[in-house]
């Protein structure tokens, strides 16, 4: 089975561990290694769920041994510079469905994307390079979601919406049938989103409003 190495060592990590182990339970089909993580979270060999941390990114150099990576950290931006760095090294990156989940046959994942338990995705639906649903999403019919954008517990999206690159809807949300939200906004936990969300803000409640506008390029800051 091939050997996969999860980069972050948070809580949203240890909860892809769980997706991870949740697969092999039924088949085996990966060897997890352990986390990669930025210098400053903990040396290696520390034990995190009983798997060690490995070093920092530094430590895929070289590496030819069909290594497998997933970037779990929840914050998209973050994730974004993360796998931009472990790619800088040759790294590669796996996709991972917990088997709880429910992904159509008419779903196109790309690389590096979570799915958690209990999370609904039905037809026609994309989502893009390491785009993270996590426990309890429902994602309907033709839905887009651009890479890097991060669905929190529980949220709800309609039929032909577009979630652009970065995104990140916090818990609870819903967004109604198709409309577009820009990349790099966030949502608020708990927003109704009834018409689209420009790029780069912040918007916030029932229907949601805009409450914060950032430049464009603001998530690398
Ligand atoms: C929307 C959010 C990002 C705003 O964070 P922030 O930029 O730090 O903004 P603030 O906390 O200063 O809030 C700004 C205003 O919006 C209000 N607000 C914040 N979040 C809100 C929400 N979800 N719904 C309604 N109002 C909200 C605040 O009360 C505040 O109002 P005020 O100016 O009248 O006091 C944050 O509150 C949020 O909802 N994050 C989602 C987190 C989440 O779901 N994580 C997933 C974990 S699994």
């Amino acid at each position: 089975v091939p050997p996969v190495a999860i980069i972050g060592a948070g809580g949203h990590a240890r909860e892809t561990l769980d997706i991870f182990e949740a697969v092999n339970e039924g088949t085996p089909t990966w060897q997890v290694l352990g986390w990669l993580v930025e210098s400053a979270f903990a040396g290696a060999g520390t034990l995190v769920n009983g798997h060690p941390i490995l070093g920092d990114l530094g430590w895929l150099a070289g590496r030819t041994d069909g290594l497998q990576l997933v970037c779990a950290v929840g914050d998209p931006g973050v994730r974004r510079r993360l796998v931009l760095r472990a790619q800088s090294y040759g790294g590669r990156f796996c996709s991972v469905v917990h088997p709880r989940a429910s992904v159509g046959r008419w779903v196109r994942l790309g690389e590096g994307v979570v799915v958690a338990a209990g999370a609904v995705v039905t037809n026609g639906v994309v989502l893009g390079d390491h785009v993270h649903v996590n426990v309890g999403c429902t994602v309907s019919h033709d839905v887009t979601c651009a890479a890097y954008s991060t669905l929190s517990p529980g949220v709800h999206v309609a039929g032909r919406v577009q979630v652009g690159e970065g995104a990140f809807l916090g818990i609870g949300a819903s967004l109604i049938p198709d409309v577009v939200v820009g990349a790099w906004s966030v949502v608020g936990a708990g927003a109704v989103i009834t018409r689209d969300v420009p790029p780069n803000s912040t918007v916030v409640g029932v229907p949601a409003r805009v409450v914060r506008e950032r430049s464009p390029g603001w998530q690398e800051g």
